[in-house]
């Protein structure tokens, strides 16, 4: 099969390079010429493990290449993959204004297909509301007579395991109206149907539409779930980690998505849901499970300030505690494995104990550079973990990054002023940091130490 995938971003250079590893010649598109130089060198401008090898793997091969002018691939596509982004608007809807923008693309570029050509298949990966397959077909109907169809394909990847999740999926969900269309996007994916064992499921447009921002929602509503629960854990002497594991032990539940945190963030919940609420509103069904899940994610992202202001003020009984007060934090991005800072916890936390007086040092083994983009010499950034507890009075856990957990916590201790660590992530277990001397808080299981 040949592809155009169009936007080179977290979706579409992982689409890209993996339909490239399934044997496809796949032309990648994005307006950002710089980037396109980059990954034509075989760099990759994100950090997701695999990416990088993949890239020059099938830019020796030929199989891939980039390019800013989609017109070069669009006579011989069978599909042309939309991959923009769909940010939050004011209002929160989804802003289409990238993807109708590449829609218009292809309707002007469409009469470069001979009229002999099989329809192109149009393919919405973008993570888009209910009705956009038609509002793509009719944008590029605007521009040509030549066939194309749009079809719904949403895609469920997550930043850090991007290349496995798109190898080897759970399911791949098409919302197609004909019988052509599902044969080009079975021929793209049986590949890694073949390697997964994964469902294929057959749908209308708008179902495949929904499917993505339901499944979403669903998460979302876990986590928020998981984290009230945590929370309430501790006021009541339960611990988290006992009850999720029972509760998750009934099939019905399941183990996933029950791990407190402190709140979602990432390109995808945050404004997947205020989609969704708007487009509840819009036909006249309030979401009402779903704004509270919205509404418990913005209480829980301040859990560890919350956490620390309790801590010093008790401490210290001063009207100020934290002014003056050096904090080191581990972990910028939203999650582990990924450069990714969109909505990231920890930048709620740096803005507030920075408006509180602190001073902050930060450390992450992959975002550093995207926060230091974000918000300059708001802090300081050290080049270790270690480096990051120098003379700090606690150490605050925001990302779970697996060096984290396997850190040398006496080294930690020399170079904290005290042994103090607030986890976001429940990195340790309070039975051990108890015997160590270590005042520890967690989510959702009892603190330890000096009140
Ligand atoms: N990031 C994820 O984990 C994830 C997972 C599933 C779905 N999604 C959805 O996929 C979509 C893309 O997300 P992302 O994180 O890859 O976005 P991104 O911001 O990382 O990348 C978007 C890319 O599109 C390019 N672009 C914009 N306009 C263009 C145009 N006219 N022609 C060519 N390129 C253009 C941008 O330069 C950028 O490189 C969103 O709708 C998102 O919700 C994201």
């Amino acid at each position: 099969m040949q592809a155009l995938v169009i936007g080179s971003g977290y979706v579409g250079l992982v689409a890209a390079a993996c339909f490239a590893e399934a044997g496809h010649r796949i032309l990648g598109v994005d307006v950002d010429a710089a980037k396109v130089a980059t990954l034509s060198r075989g760099e990759s401008p994100i950090f997701e493990p695999g990416l990088e090898d993949l890239l020059r793997k099938h830019l020796s091969s030929g199989e891939l290449r980039f390019t800013t002018d989609l017109k070069a691939g669009i006579a011989e596509a069978d599909a042309a993959f939309i991959c923009v982004g769909t940010p939050q608007s004011e209002d929160g809807s989804a802003d289409m204004k990238y993807v109708l923008a590449v829609a218009g693309e292809i309707g002007e570029a469409m009469a470069l297909r001979s009229k002999e050509s099989k329809p192109l298949i149009v393919v919405d990966k973008s993570t888009v509301p209910v009705g956009t397959a038609a509002r793509v077909h009719a944008e590029i109907a605007t521009h040509t007579d030549r066939a194309f169809e749009v079809v719904s394909n949403p895609e469920f990847l997550r930043e850090g395991c991007a290349i496995g999740d798109f190898m080897e999926p759970d399911r791949v969900v098409i919302g197609c109206r004909t019988d052509h269309a599902e044969v080009i996007m079975k021929a793209l994916y049986q590949p890694f149907l073949d390697r997964s064992g994964g469902k294929w499921f057959r749908m209308d447009p708008p179902s495949a539409e929904l499917t993505k921002y339901a499944a979403n929602a669903m998460l979302a509503l876990r986590i928020s779930f998981i984290n009230e629960i945590a929370n309430l854990a501790e006021d009541v002497g339960a611990d988290i980690e006992h009850v999720k594991a029972a509760i998750g032990a009934d099939h019905r539940i399941g183990p996933a998505f029950l791990n407190p945190g402190p709140g979602f963030g990432g390109s995808c919940f945050p404004k997947d849901l205020q989609a969704l609420l708007k487009v509840g509103r819009e036909h006249g069904h309030p979401m009402m499970t779903l704004a509270t899940t919205v509404e418990a994610n913005r209480h829980q992202k301040q859990v560890l300030l919350r956490k620390v202001r309790q801590y010093f003020e008790v401490k210290s009984g001063v009207p100020a505690p934290l002014r003056g007060r050096r904090f080191a934090i581990w972990g910028l991005a939203f999650k582990a494995n990924t450069d990714d800072i969109r909505e990231s916890m920890a930048l709620e936390l740096i803005e507030g104990l920075v408006n509180l007086g602190a001073e902050v040092v930060v450390h992450d083994f992959a975002a550093m550079d995207a926060v230091k983009a974000k918000i300059g010499n708001k802090v300081r950034y050290a080049t270790t973990p270690l480096a990051a507890c120098e003379g700090a009075d606690a150490l605050l856990i925001a990302t779970e990054w697996t060096q984290y957990r396997q850190a040398d916590l006496e080294a930690v201790a020399g170079a904290l002023k005290a042994r103090c660590i607030f986890d976001g992530r429940n990195l340790f277990r309070p039975e051990d940091m108890e015997a160590k001397g270590w005042t520890y808080h967690s989510l959702g299981r009892r603190a330890v130490g000096p009140s």
